[in-house]
């Protein structure tokens, strides 16, 4: 299947960042565009320099909050090629998250298209240095000017391209994640499994208390007894109890992330059994105490592999460890290395650009 993108190319590129660019502050030249209008479907597909876009106050995504987005990265081989890390799974769970936030989905093969199509045209962006990689971020908001609530009937897919650093400024140290038992983020028949920008507004105040408290993240219970774990702010979880592997199941209200289904792919190829069930914030306070628990750490795109260094619930502190596990560098290593190019692919995860 063939996308028709017309481009318009930038007549004024800006420099390429030197050094560490961060995350999320800078974006490359050209995005692209593409507009749905219900009963004539996604049309107009587009680069164009990148830049503000032209929004009605009454744009239903301002009002409703209906949109949803995903996140992927492109990364630079040893060779000077450019490689993406399975984009058809982001592909389809934007699909998911469109069917939730009942919107227009965009088939598989055309959102592929769109990304190498654009990943292509800003090559020169992708980052050379050991670490960095040029982070992938798809988007389509409701963009129907109308104040009714009701699924809008015009939509943009957007994709903006911007070169990363670390998510973390600490790098791949040990997080320090507060235990959240007063607000919830998702509930059982929510949007906790969407990836749409609600669950992170929803989120923002438990984060905010917990970074003045000198926690950079927040870990989110269950939503209805506030008993099991769930995930991160942005990265699934996972823990090393007993030499056991232990992360959350996808019970409904958690996102699948890609980083833990590879992760769970690779350790069972490792020889582990990676149990994915209901795990209770008890059951790991209790593991600590016990001394069987070794490990814990999050996995995400952006977040990569992040080992936990300390968990803080309401009224007890659980210590991890100050230096990153064998395990969580294993896995960073074997992970990274794939994505980077770096070791061989031997699960067809990646696709040259
Ligand atoms: N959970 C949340 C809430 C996230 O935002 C992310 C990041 O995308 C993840 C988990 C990890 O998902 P993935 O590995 O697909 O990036
Ligand atoms: C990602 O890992 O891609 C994310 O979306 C996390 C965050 C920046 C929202």
């Amino acid at each position: 299947m063939m996308l028709n993108i017309a481009v318009t190319p930038n007549p004024n590129p800006a420099p390429k960042p030197e050094g560490d660019p961060g995350f999320g502050r800078v974006y490359t030249d050209h995005m692209f565009r593409m507009d749905y209008t219900e009963g004539i479907g996604w049309h107009d597909a587009r680069i164009v320099p990148y830049g503000p876009i032209e929004l009605e106050p009454s744009a239903m995504v301002l009002h409703y909050a209906q949109e949803n987005f995903e996140g992927l990265k492109a990364y630079r081989t040893p060779d000077g090629g450019i490689q993406l890390f399975r984009p058809e799974e982001n592909a389809a769970r934007m699909a998911a998250s469109c069917q939730r936030m009942c919107m227009p989905i965009i088939k598989p093969a055309l959102w592929i298209e769109a990304v190498r199509r654009l990943v292509d045209i800003d090559r020169d962006w992708v980052p050379h240095q050991p670490g960095m990689s040029l982070y992938i971020r798809p988007f389509i908001i409701a963009t129907e000017p109308h104040l009714g609530v009701r699924a809008a009937r015009q939509y943009s897919f957007m994709i903006i391209l911007s070169p990363v650093g670390n998510y973390y400024p600490t790098g791949m140290n040990p997080v320090k994640i507060y235990v959240e038992t007063h607000y919830v983020r998702a509930v059982r028949g929510g949007t906790g499994t969407a990836k749409c920008g609600g669950n992170y507004a929803a989120g923002l105040k438990a984060q905010a208390e917990a970074q003045q408290a000198g926690y950079q993240q927040v870990l989110w219970l269950d939503g209805i007894e506030q008993k099991y774990i769930e995930e991160v702010g942005a990265m699934n979880v996972f823990f090393k109890i007993d030499g056991n592997i232990i992360t959350p199941e996808l019970q409904g209200s958690i996102l699948p992330g890609i980083t833990r289904k590879s992760c769970i792919e690779i350790l069972s190829d490792w020889g582990y059994t990676v149990e994915e069930r209901r795990l209770s914030l008890e059951e790991v306070a209790e593991a600590a105490d016990e001394g069987r628990l070794e490990e814990a750490f999050g996995t995400g795109t952006a977040a990569v592999i992040s080992p936990i260094g300390e968990l803080r619930a309401a009224e007890r502190q659980i210590f991890i460890g100050e230096r990153i596990g064998p395990l969580s560098q294993r896995l960073y290593d074997e992970l990274t290395g794939i994505q980077w190019g770096l070791r061989p692919d031997t699960r067809g995860w990646t696709q040259r650009v």
